[in-house]
């Protein structure tokens, strides 16, 4: 069986088909995701897309990691890099 794999951060995360990326980040060890825009860290909290404190950038595209299913090669990362 081939293992299916996202990109978080330069680093390979495999995940199950239907997985969201919250959860196979979670299941990776990777509690937070990174501050956001206005530089509070993101984390998998509600589950349900409603408290957007999971937000992620998608190739590219500001997304709830949350309710997004992960899919093979995707690049998954912070919305902003860390300060200092
Ligand atoms: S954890 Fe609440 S919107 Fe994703």
């Amino acid at each position: 069986m081939t293992v299916q794999a996202f990109d978080w951060m330069g680093r390979s995360i495999p995940f199950r088909a239907g997985e969201s990326i919250a959860s196979a980040l979670d299941a990776a060890g990777i509690r937070t995701f990174g501050a956001d825009t206005s530089g509070q860290e993101t984390r998998y909290f509600c589950g349900i897309g409603a408290c957007q404190c999971c937000v992620v950038r998608v190739d590219g595209v500001v997304r709830e990691a949350c309710v997004t299913t992960a899919t093979a090669g995707m690049r998954v990362e912070a919305l902003e890099k860390r300060r200092g």
